[in-house]
């Protein structure tokens, strides 16, 4: 059960956070300059992703790239990517795109202003959608991410577990009682600001807390129990052969299918184990890898090249549910007839968006 607040509490605790925001929120973040719903929304996926100061630059960048929101609607898909590259987890920003088209076409470029509106908006979920109608439109909605569990969890002893997607109803009804309707931005963003300063996950410091006497957890000594989460399972590892496959026109290069991961980037031509060997063929030695994948090559793109093992252990890279183990190839070769891909030029390359794991790759051979 919890505990909520008598009225004269909560009105306490909104003045006391938001008198603190006013005297240390850090007012000079490029997307606090003002309240536009592009800049807000932008900002808020990109700090899904990564923290505060790694975001600057990119929220930066992307607004010189794409200022307005039909700029974004109608980018180039691979200056998009380019745009986003080193943030990862791609289907954002194009779902970022989808959005910004509907927008643009189903709303006439006007932003729907409430958070039952914006959350049908592909990608836009509970979270993105009461930040953006909070921040921008003033509508009384709890912005409920790692921070707003964390510190809610922390105040009123919250022990429901965070990991679980039933749990966020709990976390929201709170909030709903505690934002300021007066300031209701002002209320999210001191919340996150609080979540990532004293109230952190890790080396918080409750004892400087501006809202200390409020944090029941710190009052009883119980804060390092909350929030409760459950681990996730781990990400299930799979193995894969990148192909360096090198002529003097460039490297083997293709672009993969639209659909599944790293869909539509130029990558060289990755396989993974399970593409050619089945489980009874479990217990194959690496040569025997090698030189099925060596014989797939030729087959697939009409590339006969003698592959090598790079030395060194193999690439690895984490996706939400899947860790890759990259074995490298190699081989140089004189410019052949391909039957699939392209040979593609160093300079080419180069400009093309890189996917994480390609860029581990390339440092690996250079
Ligand atoms: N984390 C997520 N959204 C944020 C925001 N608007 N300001 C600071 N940190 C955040």
């Amino acid at each position: 059960m919890i505990e909520m607040w008598h009225e004269e509490k909560i009105e306490a605790f909104r003045q006391t956070l938001l008198d603190w925001y006013d005297r240390e929120g850090r007012a000079d973040l490029p997307w606090r300059r003002d309240k536009e719903p592009y800049h807000v929304w932008v900002s808020e996926i990109m700090l899904q992703q990564t923290q505060v100061q790694t975001v600057i630059p990119y929220f930066e960048r992307f607004m010189k790239n794409f200022p307005t929101i039909t700029d974004l609607a109608m980018a180039p898909e691979q200056r998009l990517l380019k745009t986003w590259e080193g943030l990862g987890y791609y289907s954002r920003v194009r779902n970022m795109q989808k959005a910004a088209q509907q927008v643009v076409n189903d709303y006439d470029g006007v932003w729907p202003s409430d958070m039952q509106a914006l959350q049908q908006l592909t990608g836009i979920g509970p979270y993105t959608a009461a930040a953006i109608a909070s921040i921008s439109f003033d509508e009384p909605v709890p912005a409920i991410d790692g921070n707003a569990f964390r510190v809610f969890a922390r105040l009123f002893k919250i022990d429901a577990d965070i990991a679980q997607a039933k749990t966020r109803k709990i976390f929201f009804e709170v909030g709903q009682r505690l934002i300021d309707p007066e300031r209701p931005g002002d209320f999210n963003q001191a919340i996150m600001d609080l979540g990532s300063s004293y109230m952190s996950a890790k080396n918080y410091d409750s004892e400087h807390s501006p809202v200390k006497k409020f944090n029941a957890s710190y009052l009883d000594g119980t804060e390092d129990l909350y929030p409760v989460k459950t681990k996730a399972p781990k990400p299930k590892p799979v193995t894969y052969f990148a192909i360096a496959v090198k002529s003097s026109v460039g490297y083997l290069w293709e672009q993969r299918p639209a659909d599944g991961l790293l869909g539509n980037f130029w990558t060289m031509p990755l396989y993974a184990l399970t593409d050619f060997i089945t489980d009874s063929d479990a217990n194959w030695t690496e040569e025997e890898m090698v030189a099925a994948t060596q014989k797939r090559l030729a087959t697939d793109y009409g590339v006969v090249a003698d592959l090598k093992k790079v030395a060194g252990r193999p690439v690895t890279h984490v996706y939400t549910h899947l860790k890759w183990t990259v074995t490298i190839l190699t081989a140089e070769v004189a410019p052949q007839r391909l039957v699939r891909g392209q040979w593609r030029a160093i300079e080419d390359i180069q400009s093309d968006p890189q996917p994480k794991i390609q860029e581990k790759i390339w440092q690996r051979l250079s």
